[in-house]
């Protein structure tokens, strides 16, 4: 176990224990948080109070009772009926300045978080509602030096048509996200089928990137799509590659980020998928580490890089490398990089 290895250098015992202090405190930047996924149990209680919203539960024990689920399919039908306590610009700018907090707490020095508004649009809330609290708590962050950015991601078992009127809803706030990505069920939904409103979303001048779950039945096919369709900038979760050596290629060449989650995998499958994060990482490919939906998971982003690290006895060479790749494959301008990435060097040599 690498919290067991010691170096004897000269005399000088240093430590090379990957603790859980050391991932927690270490410089990172979160690129696959969907913020509906950080709705707390006390904080869906207290909107559901606010807004006269019966969700059946009282008490935080009795709302996570619900939270039962065993693979994508279930998880979402938990997932996407919890949103209805979401109702305001108030709501939407609480659950994401909570959630920025929380990212504060993590040293989560950049953060790209997902926003999935059909989610709130299909049930009668404004497009500009959902933004416009968003953005205001991106903006508060600031104060918090968290530096945040949004991506919009389309519900990939709604209509294209219903992605195309998304998209046609959001250019007036286009200067309020930075990218589109592709969530939700993907079981017979293929990255193609949103083809022209990726095309549509690049001609704006927005990131593209799209979830690739873990273990689909088309995983191969949808990840072959969407690298060399539509032209990805990066694969959310995306680790089933390793099943195909020319893919991972692909995506070591052209520097791809892989965002992996792995008490999310835990949870929609019977493994964190860790054997696969160490296989990319031994293959230069520029995976990350991240929580997806961590109310849901059991956890935040320095919980993951912990739970990684432990069940499989990463070292902190190897930890640090997902750190560097999250920055390197992160929305950000050369010079930020640079800095985040010289903050990283810094923490590294002083733990
Ligand atoms: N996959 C697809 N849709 C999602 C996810 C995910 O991991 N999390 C929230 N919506
Ligand atoms: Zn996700």
């Amino acid at each position: 176990m690498n919290e067991l290895i010691y170096l004897n250098l000269g005399g000088v015992k240093l430590s090379k224990k990957v603790t859980k202090e050391f991932t927690a405190n270490l410089p990172k930047a979160e690129l696959h948080l969907h913020i509906e996924g950080t709705l707390e149990p006390d904080l869906k209680l207290k909107l559901a109070k606010r807004n006269h919203i019966d969700i059946g539960q009282d008490t935080i024990e009795e709302v996570q009772k619900t939270y039962e689920y065993d693979d994508l399919a279930s998880f979402l039908s938990v997932y996407y009926p919890a949103m209805e306590v979401l109702q305001k610009e108030e709501d939407f700018y609480e659950l994401a300045f909570e959630y920025l907090k929380r990212a504060a707490s993590n040293n989560v020095r950049h953060v790209e978080i997902f926003f999935d508004p059909q989610a709130h649009t299909s049930r009668g809330v404004a497009f500009g509602t959902v933004i416009n609290g968003l953005y205001r708590a991106v903006v508060d962050a600031r104060a918090l030096n968290v530096d945040a950015a949004l991506i919009m991601c389309f519900l990939r078992d709604f209509s294209k048509e219903s992605a195309r009127k998304t998209l046609l809803e959001s250019l007036p706030y286009k200067d309020k996200f930075i990218g589109v990505g592709l969530d939700s069920d993907e079981h017979n939904n293929p990255p193609l089928k949103f083809a022209r409103q990726f095309e549509d979303a690049a001609a704006q001048g927005l990131h593209l990137t799209a979830h690739c779950d873990i273990d689909q039945k088309e995983s191969i096919d949808h990840i072959r799509q969407a690298l060399e369709i539509m032209g990805v900038e990066r694969l959310d979760h995306g680790t089933n590659i390793v099943e195909d050596p020319d893919l991972v290629q692909f995506v070591a060449n052209k520097k791809i980020g892989l965002t992996s989650c792995p008490l999310s995998n835990g949870y929609v499958s019977p493994e964190m998928k860790g054997k696969e994060v160490l296989e990319l990482l031994a293959q230069d490919v520029k995976v990350s580490i991240h929580s997806d939906d961590p109310a849901y998971f059991g956890g935040y982003i320095g919980d993951n890089y912990y739970a990684i690290a432990k069940n499989f006895d990463l070292t902190k060479d190897q930890v640090v490398q997902l750190a560097k790749n999250s920055f390197e494959t992160s929305w950000i301008s050369d010079e930020k990089k640079a800095l985040y990435l010289k903050e990283l060097d810094e923490y590294v040599t002083a733990n």
